[in-house]
């Protein structure tokens, strides 16, 4: 591989520890993927930076990250944690919060924003052609697919990595002739109802790159489609007819499907009739547009009742910026979770079903809670907590 002078100095330690280890991180999986080169990129998003996930041996390499001299060197955000950072929420366990807090300590001293977000295109919306390093499959998603964007699916060794060099290989989804879809895929009306279980089903059933006909959503469904085909499979990128750069991607294609409602039943569940029921929205993080829907509906049907809760996570910044809304809906008995999520972290409680739009969710809290489940609209969501 190709590497200028910096970079050979890099990865000859002449600037450090941390920037050695990160460069040979890049270099070694650039040599893999056949990499010729490596590219500047302009943002890197770090993802498993959860104290639940990453544990003692992950709090212990970041921490040496730092401690040798480990710092930014691109703009770069944050991935949610293990704990809710508003201290509101009664349904996040906070038994972590102090290891979460020397993670924390530790990413921010490097220079990364503590955004705790999987959205961070809320924070700096990626410009077509940019190349970036996420570690968010969600969100790589939607840089690729929606903005025209570059980022291949990092873990978050790799985009770590990236932030401390400013660099990533050039190879994948950066090279403009591997972004080439393969399979056009008809999107029924009636399947575009329920982007969450459209999504599962892409990710189980389609392994090239998809074009994407008769679904345009909003970037707030988009997102939720996009987050559960990269749980249920590995795309990190979609390409949308209407929607995804035209300029971005080239159509040769194998083969044609269609999908429709019937096809997406098996991923659904089964409406809830009895027992608790935990509401949820917010995954990926609610955007402020939808965070003000579900404010707007909450405040005209009033407090919850019975047993079932309804849990919103939001980004960080999102609390901050109208905490006054998180008050009220926190009165009326919605729990409101800032820069965590369920799936990152440990809930409080155990509930008989799981409803949610989100078919990330669904993908990961069935088996990490052992839970029924319900795959629905939004909408929809909110009339069974409130039922
Ligand atoms: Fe975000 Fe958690 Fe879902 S990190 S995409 S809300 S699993």
């Amino acid at each position: 591989m190709f590497l200028t002078r910096e970079q050979e100095r890099m990865l000859n330690g002449e600037y450090g520890w941390a920037v050695a280890k990160a460069m040979a991180i890049i270099v070694k999986t650039g040599e893999v993927l056949g990499a010729s080169r490596l590219v500047e990129i302009s943002h890197a998003h770090v993802s498993g930076v959860s104290y639940t996930n990453i544990l003692d041996p992950g709090l212990d390499f970041v921490r040496r990250l730092f401690l040798s001299g480990g710092r930014a060197r691109v703009y770069t955000t944050i991935n949610p944690g293990c704990v809710d950072y508003s201290g509101l929420s009664s349904l996040i366990d906070g038994s972590f919060n102090e290891k979460q807090a020397v993670i924390d300590e530790s990413l921010i001293r490097m220079g990364f924003k503590p955004v705790f977000t999987c959205i961070p295109y809320y924070h700096r919306p990626p410009s077509q052609g940019e190349f970036l390093a996420w570690g968010e499959s969600s969100a790589i998603a939607v840089a690729n697919s929606y903005y025209g964007a570059s980022s291949n699916r990092e873990g978050g060794p790799l985009a770590l990595a990236a932030a401390l060099t400013g660099y990533t290989y050039y190879a994948g989804l950066h090279i403009p002739e591997n972004r080439v879809a393969r399979v056009v895929v008809r999107v029924d009306p009636s399947a575009s109802r329920n982007p969450g279980a459209l999504g599962l089903w892409i990710g189980e059933n389609i392994r090239e790159i998809p074009l994407l006909k008769g679904f345009n959503p909003p970037l707030w469904d988009l997102k939720i489609m996009l987050a559960a085909s990269a749980a249920s499979g590995s795309h990190a990128f979609i390409a949308v007819e209407k929607i995804t750069p035209r300029g971005f991607y080239k159509v040769d294609p194998l083969e044609k499907v269609e999908v429709e409602w019937r096809d997406l039943e098996k991923y659904i569940g089964l409406e809830p009739s009895g027992g608790s029921v935990l509401g949820y929205l917010g995954c990926p993080h609610l955007h402020p547009w939808e965070f003000h829907l579900v404010y707007e509906y909450v405040k005209r049907r009033g407090r919850l009742p019975g047993r079932n809760r309804l849990l919103l996570t939001i980004p960080l910044e999102v609390y901050e910026r109208y905490r006054d809304k998180v008050l009220y809906l926190r009165s009326l008995g919605v729990d409101v979770a800032a820069g965590t999520c369920p799936v990152v972290s440990r809930l409080t409680r155990r509930f008989d079903h799981l409803v949610t739009n989100s078919g990330k969710a669904v993908f990961y809290l069935s088996k990490q809670l052992k839970i029924n489940y319900y795959l629905t609209e939004t909408r929809r969501v909110l009339e069974i907590v409130y039922a």
